[in-house]
């Protein structure tokens, strides 16, 4: 690591005062190149601080070298079945304190609170031509498992995005191929009208059915029994952050499932699938919903908001 004395650095949780210098480090071009939209006012970062202190599943670690708050690291803990994973998200140091080994100090500072919190995977995620973060993110252990190509849009060209991962204690056993049966049935469509579009209030007690039924268990982040007030939040929190929406998918009043998805801002320009559930039970008769028919029609309203800062959710 860089040439900073271990000594000289303190770490300590994430306040609202913080706001000030958290605002001057991300107006900076070179952090913000690879993280996200700048320039931001104080108000806004003061009020993102304030919302990141009452999510329970995220954790803020600053560090200070000599006194002065010198960068920043969240951990954020996945929920469910994926709770065996924490993210290192929204990694920066202020560029007057780069290459003395602070990144390094802070990554390896979320990498033990998430082992203390009983993480066994830890996550992170970096840039194509974020060589200083790839770097020092391969220097602590971790390893590219996966990219996605085009992800963010930065200085002219298309980049991937790598999801790197440290095992902090073993996952095991892993899924055999030969153990996976596959069920696929052929995508029959038939004349049924299928309807989509946004989740809405009068759709919470068709969405809670949904969120409990025996399909959501397999592959979704929930763990049943869900209550009315879990939906409740969820649907808050689906309002309420910028970017999150959800589309349902009807029989005339009945909801047969549910795709949430993510529309990130610049330079992210893309979306991420983030829960999709079908009951299986109700969209049984054609055995298998077409669901991929459903989302290329959809396809359109995904652009929209993709590519449209005007788009506003409908619910
Ligand atoms: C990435 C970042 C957090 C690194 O912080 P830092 O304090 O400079 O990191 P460190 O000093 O601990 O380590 C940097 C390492 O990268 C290496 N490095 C520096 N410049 C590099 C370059 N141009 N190419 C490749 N590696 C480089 C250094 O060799 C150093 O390794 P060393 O310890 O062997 O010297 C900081 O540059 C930053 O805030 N960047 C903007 C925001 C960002 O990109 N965040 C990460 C999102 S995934």
């Amino acid at each position: 690591m860089g040439s900073v004395l271990l000594s000289k650095l303190r770490f300590r949780g994430l306040s609202v005062e913080d706001a000030d210098w958290i605002t001057e480090a991300l107006n900076d071009p070179e952090v913000a190149k690879y993280l996200g939209i700048y320039p931001r006012t104080e108000h806004e970062i003061r009020n993102d601080v304030k919302n990141d202190l009452e999510k329970v599943q995220e954790r803020y670690v600053v560090a200070e070298l000599d006194g002065e708050p010198a960068g920043c690291i969240c951990v954020s803990l996945d929920m469910g079945r994926c709770r065996h994973l924490g993210w290192l998200e929204g990694l920066f140091v202020r560029r007057k304190h780069w290459g003395k080994g602070v990144g390094y100090a802070l990554t390896n500072e979320g990498i033990k609170l998430a082992r203390e919190l009983g993480i066994r995977k830890v996550m992170i995620t970096t840039t194509e031509g974020n060589e200083r973060a790839k770097r020092l993110y391969e220097k602590l252990g971790f390893k590219i498992e996966v990219y996605e190509n085009d992800h963010a849009y930065i200085d002219g060209s298309w980049r991937k995005e790598y999801v790197m991962g440290l095992e902090l204690s073993p996952c095991k056993p892993k899924l055999s191929e030969s153990s996976i049966t596959s069920n696929n049935q052929s995508s029959q469509n038939s004349n049924i009208k299928i309807n989509v579009r946004q989740v809405g209030d009068p759709d919470l007690d068709e969405v809670h059915k949904l969120q409990n039924c025996p399909e959501s268990t397999k592959s979704s982040r929930r763990i049943p029994p869900i209550t009315k007030d879990e939906t409740k939040r969820w649907y808050e929190g689906l309002k309420s952050q910028e970017g999150k929406y959800c589309l349902a998918c009807f029989e005339n009043d009945k909801l047969l499932g549910y795709l949430q998805f993510t529309a990130f801002s610049p330079p992210h320009l893309h979306l991420r699938l983030d829960e999709i559930i079908v009951d299986s039970k109700k969209s049984q008769k054609k055995q298998q919903m077409p669901w991929s028919k459903r989302l290329k029609a959809s396809r359109k309203d995904m652009d929209t908001i993709k590519y449209s800062p005007t788009y506003r959710k409908q619910a």
